[in-house]
C-alpha cells in the first residue's frame, strides 16, 4: 500500500492549519511527524483519517484518490489513527468496547470477542483483562484497547498522535516491538505523532517536520536531536540541568505522616513526607504504581485511610477539595479532556468556572483576564474558541494558565505531557518561578529526564511501595528506570 498526501491545505478561519503539504510514504515505513505545538500535525493526522476533510488536496492510496467523508470510510481504506486524548468511554466491559468497534453492534459472541482480543493482545504484547469496565482502565490501557481494535479492523496504515504518553517503558518497549513486527512482517505503514524525540529515534525510519502548518523537513534516521529541534523550532537549544540548592530554614508547606491511601487494590502504608517552601519533588512511577492516591491526598481528592496531611500547619484530614484549595492549594489533571478541562466550553467559560464565585458571573472581567493569561501562556486560540479546537498542548497551557497565581502548593499530574520541548521548559520556567516565591511542587513525570532535571529529591513508586531519593548528581536515568520497574 502506497500512501500519497497530495497538496494538502486546512484553514481554521484565519488561520493556516495546514499549508500545501505533500508527501509519500512506502508501505512498511514507520515515520515520525514531529512539530512544535500548533505546528498542525493532529489536523493532518485527523484528515488522513477522514474525521476531518481538506479545504484542498487529496489523499491518495495506491495511485487512487480516496473519497473519505468519516473515519468508517477511512477504515475501509486501511487507515485508522488512535487519537491523542482517549475517547470518551461508556459503560461497556473491555470485550464489548473491543467488538462494539468491530462490529458497531452490541450483539456479540462475547466468547468470539475475548478469542479475538486475546489474538491481537498476544500478537502486540498487551495484557487487557477481558472482563473489567473500560472507565477503570488506565490511560494506557485505554489506548493499548484503541490500538488493538484497530489492529483487528485490519488497518494498514496505522496513525499514533503521541502513543507514548502515560504508558511504561516496558509497555513501550513491548509496542514499538510490535509495531516494528507488523511493519516489517505484514507491511504496516505507521505515522508516529511525537514529542518524544528518542521515541522517534527508537522507532521511526525516517521522521518529517511541520512548522506552523507547512512540511519544512524529512530526514532519514538516526538523525541527530539537535538537528531535529532546529528544525522544528528553526533554533538550536542547549541542555538543561539540575541545580541542586539548599532548602535549609525553609517552612514546611506540607505534611504526610503515617499516610494510608488505597487505589483499587493497591495500598500505600505509613508514607511521610514534607515538602517545604521552594522545594520540587518528583514523582516517579509506572501508571498506578501509587503516585496518583498520594498526590490526590495533598489535595484532597483521595481520603486517606490513616495518617495526617498538615497543609501549611492546619489540620486537613477529612477537609474537602475546596477546603485544600482554600488553603493555598492547586491541582491539574493528567486526563486533560477528562477531568481538568471540560469540551464544548470556550476559554472564558473556563475562567470563568475557575475564578468566579458569587452566583453571577462577571462576563467582562472572565474574558478580559482570559485575554491576559492567553498572553501569558502564549496560547495559540481566542477566549472565544471552543476548548477542544485547540491543540493539544495548548489545552496543557490553558491548565496551567487557570492555576491560581499564588500557590503555596501546587500539586501537578503529568505537566508537560504533550508539549513540545520548547513548550515544556517554558511551562517550567513558570513552575519555578512559582517555586521561587515559595510554592512547593509535587509533579508526576513518565519522562525520566523531566524527573532528574527539576525535582529535587523523587519519590519512587513501584507497586505500592515507595522511596524517597536525593537527586543530587548521584541518580541517572538509567538507576531510576531499573527502580522504577521495581528493580
Ligand atoms: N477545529 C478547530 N477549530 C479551530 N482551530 C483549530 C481546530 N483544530 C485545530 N485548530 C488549530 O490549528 C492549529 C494546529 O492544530 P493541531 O492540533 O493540528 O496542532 P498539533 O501540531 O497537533 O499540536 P500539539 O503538538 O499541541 O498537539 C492550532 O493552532 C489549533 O488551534
Ligand atoms: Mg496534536
Amino acid at each position: 500500500m502506497r500512501l500519497a498526501i497530495q497538496h494538502i491545505t486546512k484553514r481554521f478561519g484565519a488561520l493556516v492549519a495546514n499549508d500545501d503539504i505533500s508527501l509519500e510514504v512506502a508501505s512498511g515505513k514507520i515515520v515520525g511527524v514531529l512539530g512544535e505545538n500548533g505546528a498542525g500535525k493532529s489536523t493532518l493526522m485527523k484528515i488522513l483519517s477522514g474525521y476531518q476533510p481538506a479545504d484542498s488536496g487529496a489523499v491518495v492510496v495506491d495511485g487512487q484518490p480516496l473519497a473519505m467523508r468519516s473515519p468508517q470510510d477511512a477504515l475501509r481504506f486501511g487507515i485508522g489513527m488512535l487519537h491523542q486524548d482517549p475517547l470518551d468511554v461508556g459503560a461497556f466491559t473491555v470485550v464489548e468496547e473491543f467488538m462494539y468497534g468491530l462490529t458497531q453492534s452490541l450483539r456479540l459472541d462475547k466468547r468470539h470477542g475475548r478469542k479475538i482480543l486475546a489474538d491481537v493482545c498476544g500478537r502486540l504484547g498487551f495484557t487487557l483483562p477481558p472482563d473489567v469496565p473500560v472507565v477503570s482502565l488506565s490511560i494506557a490501557a485505554r489506548q493499548q484497547l484503541s490500538i488493538a481494535r484497530l489492529i483487528a479492523l485490519g488497518v494498514r496504515v496505522l496513525i499514533l498522535d503521541e502513543p507514548t504518553t502515560g504508558i511504561s517503558e516496558d509497555q513501550k518497549a513491548a509496542l514499538f516491538r510490535a509495531l516494528r513486527d507488523l511493519a516489517s512482517r505484514e507491511g504496516l505503514t505507521v505515522l508516529l505523532v511525537s514529542h518524544k524525540l528518542e521515541d522517534v529515534a527508537a522507532l521511526c525510519d525516517e521522521a518529517v517536520v511541520l512548522r506552523r502548518g507547512a512540511l519544512v523537513g524529512r530526514v532519514q534516521m538516526p538523525c541527530p536531536q539537535p538537528a531535529l529541534i532546529e528544525l522544528m523550532f528553526g533554533k538550536p537549544m542547549e541542555v538543561q540541568r539540575h541545580e541542586g540548592k539548599s532548602l535549609s530554614g525553609a517552612p514546611t508547606v506540607l505534611r504526610f505522616d503515617g499516610l494510608t491511601v488505597r487505589d483499587g487494590r493497591l495500598t500505600i502504608e505509613n508514607f511521610a513526607l514534607d515538602a517545604r517552601a521552594g522545594e520540587v519533588i518528583g514523582f516517579a512511577g509506572l501508571d498506578g504504581s501509587g503516585q496518583a492516591p498520594i498526590m490526590r491526598a495533598a489535595v484532597g481528592l483521595v481520603r486517606p485511610e490513616r495518617g495526617t496531611i498538615t497543609l501549611n500547619g492546619r489540620e486537613m484530614v477529612g477537609q474537602s477539595y475546596r477546603d485544600f484549595l482554600a488553603a493555598g492549594a492547586a491541582f491539574g489533571a493528567a486526563g486533560r479532556l477528562e477531568e481538568g478541562l471540560v469540551r464544548g466550553l470556550t476559554l472564558t467559560e473556563h475562567m470563568a468556572l475557575a475564578t468566579e464565585r458569587g452566583a453571577l458571573v462577571n462576563w467582562g472581567r472572565a474574558a478580559a483576564l482570559t485575554q491576559a493569561q492567553i498572553a501569558q501562556y502564549q496560547v495559540k486560540g481566542t477566549p472565544e474558541s471552543p476548548i477542544e479546537t485547540l491543540s493539544g498542548g495548548n489545552q496543557q497551557r490553558v491548565l496551567m494558565a487557570l492555576m491560581p497565581q499564588q500557590p503555596a502548593l501546587m500539586v501537578l499530574e503529568q505537566p508537560t505531557r504533550g508539549l513540545d520541548v520548547d513548550s515544556a521548559r517554558w511551562i517550567w520556567a513558570q513552575l519555578l518561578a512559582r517555586r521561587d516565591t515559595g510554592a512547593a511542587i509535587l509533579f508526576s513525570s513518565d519522562d525520566l529526564d523531566e524527573l532528574l532535571t527539576y525535582a529535587d529529591r523523587i519519590v519512587v513508586c513501584y507497586a505500592g511501595q515507595t522511596r524517597l531519593m536525593n537527586n543530587d548528581g548521584g541518580l541517572d536515568s538509567a538507576t531510576l528506570g531499573h527502580l522504577i520497574g521495581g528493580g
